[in-house]
């Protein structure tokens, strides 16, 4: 019996020795200690023996028991820390390695563009407004005094949805919109897309940027007009820039110029971006026709109007040094990411 107990001690010894998880320690816990443990089966068989043995192996099977109790303690507490240990480890953070670099995009070039125009008519007292894409022919024709024959009204320059609806060919349909809806005082920016059937080349795309604005009141006149585009082309091409209006038609003003700006590369000496010339195109502009107010039922005896309508791709082109309108459209990061 003695040998018994040194033999099974033992061999809980070596078993809770190679045990190194707390399922493998409770594994030897069962085995020796539990209801049906060899520990246990010893003890409960020590009634059958003769006092005289009982007393002295009920002490040794007493002490192996609490021998192996001590151990499996023990070897529970070691393997506890140790999954603690490694837990830990798992989970440290070095607090001192780089933080994770969040890459924030870029604005595109015609958003920075219109933004930048759109800055310099909001500090002359401008608001902005917005009209959709897909248009009535009227807002887009029709209310902007191009007749039936106006010859952009052709399907080879106009994408039509239907016989009355298109996209819009220029932002000066918010002209119409803004009349019909706003009383005099009127004094707005529109920047917004428009279509054309163009075949895409390095100036052409069929989808394109305009800003238009229209300010109507009582006594607007060509000085209002031409003082305000002065001032918006010295503070978007700096206060050296000259500007010039030179007679041009377009059926919604009367009269109507294009106005140039003093080439800001070569300050009118003439270089490549000015072709020479010393001046280059940026806007379309002119007193508001009395039939386009009228379609917004404004009193023309009472009040007059200016408009204009500005090339956001032409004025990004210019002042980015861009010389292919598609580039603006391909989303090539190394493109985009140039104008941060
Ligand atoms: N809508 C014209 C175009 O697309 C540009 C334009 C010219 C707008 C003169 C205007 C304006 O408001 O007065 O060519």
């Amino acid at each position: 019996m003695q040998t018994q107990l040194n033999n099974i001690l033992q061999a809980a010894k070596e078993q809770l020795a190679n045990a190194a998880t707390l399922a493998e320690v409770n594994d030897v816990r069962v085995k020796y200690m539990g209801k049906k443990g060899e520990v246990t089966q010893i003890l409960k068989g020590m009634g059958k023996l003769p006092p005289e043995e009982k007393k002295e192996l009920g002490q040794a099977a007493n002490k192996v028991r609490n021998e192996i109790e001590e151990l499996i303690n023990e070897k529970m507490a070691e393997v506890k820390a140790a999954a603690k240990e490694a837990q830990f480890k798992a989970e440290k953070i070095d607090v001192t390695e780089p933080g994770k670099v969040v890459k924030a995009g870029v604005k595109h070039p015609v958003t920075l563009t219109i933004e930048e125009i759109s800055k310099v008519f909001m500090n002359m007292g401008f608001s902005i407004v917005e009209g959709p894409e897909v248009e009535t022919v009227f807002n887009n024709f029709d209310g902007l005094n191009a007749g039936p024959n106006h010859p952009a009204r052709d399907p080879s320059d106009t994408f039509y949805i239907s016989d009355d609806i298109l996209l819009r060919t220029q932002t000066s349909t918010v002209q119409v919109r803004t009349l019909q809806k706003e009383e005099p005082p009127i004094k707005v920016i529109a920047p917004g897309r428009t279509f054309r059937c163009d075949t895409p080349d390095a100036t052409h795309s069929p989808m394109f940027h305009q800003l238009e604005g229209l300010v109507v009141d009582e006594g607007i006149t060509m000085a209002d007009l031409k003082g305000t585009l002065d001032s918006f082309a010295k503070q978007l091409f700096g206060p050296e820039t000259k500007t010039k209006f030179r007679p041009h038609h377009f059926p919604f003003t009367e009269p109507s110029a294009e106005m140039d700006v003093s080439c800001f590369k070569c300050g009118g000496k003439g270089c490549r971006v000015c072709k020479g010339s010393g001046w280059i195109e940026i806007l379309g502009c002119g007193m508001v026709h009395p039939n386009v107010l009228k379609v917004g039922d404004v009193d023309t005896e009472k009040y007059t109007g200016f408009a204009f309508g500005i090339g956001v791709e032409r004025v990004a082109m210019l002042k980015y040094g861009v010389d292919d309108i598609r580039l603006f459209y391909e989303n090539d990061m190394r493109f985009i990411n140039q104008f941060k």
